[in-house]
């Protein structure tokens, strides 16, 4: 349980908040790439409590600016495209895609008032076909090429999930919850599909009792974040080698076959919250795939609350929605009961307050990489780090 001051702490997002100044010290991703198409190179985005227009110029320039112009805050948006930036619809203001103001059509042709105008422009990068922006202090720090993200040895895929009604950290203390899967997954597929044999055995992975529960701290030399492991009991008995929830707001989820998918849990601002989720799947013999970031497929999920106010409920991100948005709009934790099976959540919550005040006291937080040479490949090899982990441990202990 929380304080409702705690809670604001832990939740808010926007400028000036303590919680929207640690999570601008990270890149977040905006969008597929593919969403910038010539016939419509802007888009509205919705981020960290800010209105921003993204667009793409004739020359091919990226840029990101708050959305409305410096003259009488009009949106952006509505305006033009050209060469060289985006004009403002209402009287002809024309920003480059660094946020300088470079036209005002109808101002003296000297006028002062050109350099009051400039905007700011946030930094943008393209990776895996997404584009990512960094909306805190410069210097940035560097985009962190996770092996999903930057491994040429096989082949991706980008979810767009629809847009979550609810704050971000419900959707990440999900990550920490390694027992929600047994009731809002696979029994609630169960008991959907009682009379389907062939379909209730392949959900009767997630359908086994778990027995314990595991979590790790992670200190990695890139990223922070806990290891959270399940114990499976039943007639397939497994300790699972755990998968990690990476600071702030990334889920990795291993999957069949080796793939890899990270999720992305954006705030947008303290009530809606934007998922992306990047699949990667390795090569079966390692081999080198060139997958131009123009070949990524981007699929698109529809929201599953129908206006009759039911969910649809047939699959996972779906439940996990439902949970998250029912949970409220910014759940107020004052009212909630933990239980032992909590303690990943707390933890999380420990490790969002301790960097909340590095931040503060003007230090940099966990996981912000500014060395190049740790961000050539950033291995998310979970057995690898499990293993390293392992032999640090056993070194200190000697
Ligand atoms: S409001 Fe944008 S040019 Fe006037
Ligand atoms: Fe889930």
């Amino acid at each position: 349980m929380l304080t409702p001051d705690d809670n604001r702490l832990l939740t808010q997002v926007g400028p000036g908040t303590p919680g929207g100044e640690l999570l601008r010290r990270y890149w977040m991703p905006v969008c597929p790439v593919a969403e910038l198409t010539p016939e419509k190179p802007k888009k509205r985005v919705h981020m960290l409590g800010e209105d921003l227009v993204l667009f793409r110029d004739g020359k091919g320039q990226i840029g990101l600016l708050p959305e409305n112009c410096a003259h009488r805050h009009v949106s952006l948006y509505f305006g033009f495209v050209e060469e060289d930036g985006i004009r403002c619809p209402y009287h002809g203001w024309k920003y480059a895609a660094s946020g300088e103001c470079i036209e005002q059509p109808f101002e003296p042709k000297n006028s002062p008032l050109k350099s009051e105008a400039c905007l700011r422009s946030y930094p943008v990068q393209q990776l895996a076909g997404i584009l990512f922006a960094y909306l805190g202090p410069l210097p940035a720090p560097l985009l962190p090429r996770w092996e999903t993200v930057a491994s040429k040895l096989g082949t991706r895929k980008i979810t767009v999930l629809p847009k979550h009604n609810c704050n971000w950290l419900q959707a990440q203390e999900n990550s920490v919850d390694p027992v929600h899967t047994f009731y809002l997954h696979a029994h609630m597929l169960m008991e959907q599909r009682k009379n389907d044999d062939q379909f209730k055995s392949s959900v009767a992975y997630f359908h086994r009792p778990i027995e314990g529960i595991d979590f790790e701290l992670c200190r990695e030399a890139t990223w922070t974040g806990i290891r959270k492991i399940r114990e499976y009991g039943g007639a397939k008995p497994e300790r699972e080698v755990g998968h990690p929830a990476i600071f702030p707001n990334i889920l990795i989820a291993p999957q069949e076959k080796g793939a890899l998918v990270t999720h992305w849990r954006v705030p947008m601002d303290d009530e809606h919250t934007y998922i992306m989720w990047l699949e990667f799947s390795p090569t079966v013999d390692g081999s080198t795939v060139e997958q131009a970031d123009s070949d990524i497929p981007v699929n698109y999920l529809p929201h599953p609350l129908g206006a009759d106010g039911e969910y649809d409920l047939t699959d996972f991100p779906q439940q996990d929605l439902m949970a998250w948005e029912t949970q409220g709009k910014l759940f107020n934790r004052s009212r909630e009961l933990l239980g032992t099976s909590d303690r990943g959540i707390v933890m999380w919550r420990n490790l969002l307050r301790q960097q909340i005040r590095a931040v503060q006291e003007g230090k940099e937080p966990d996981g912000v990489i500014r060395d190049p040479a740790q961000n050539g490949q950033i291995d998310l090899s979970i057995e690898k780090h499990r293993q390293a982990r392992f032999e640090r441990e056993m070194a200190t202990a000697k």
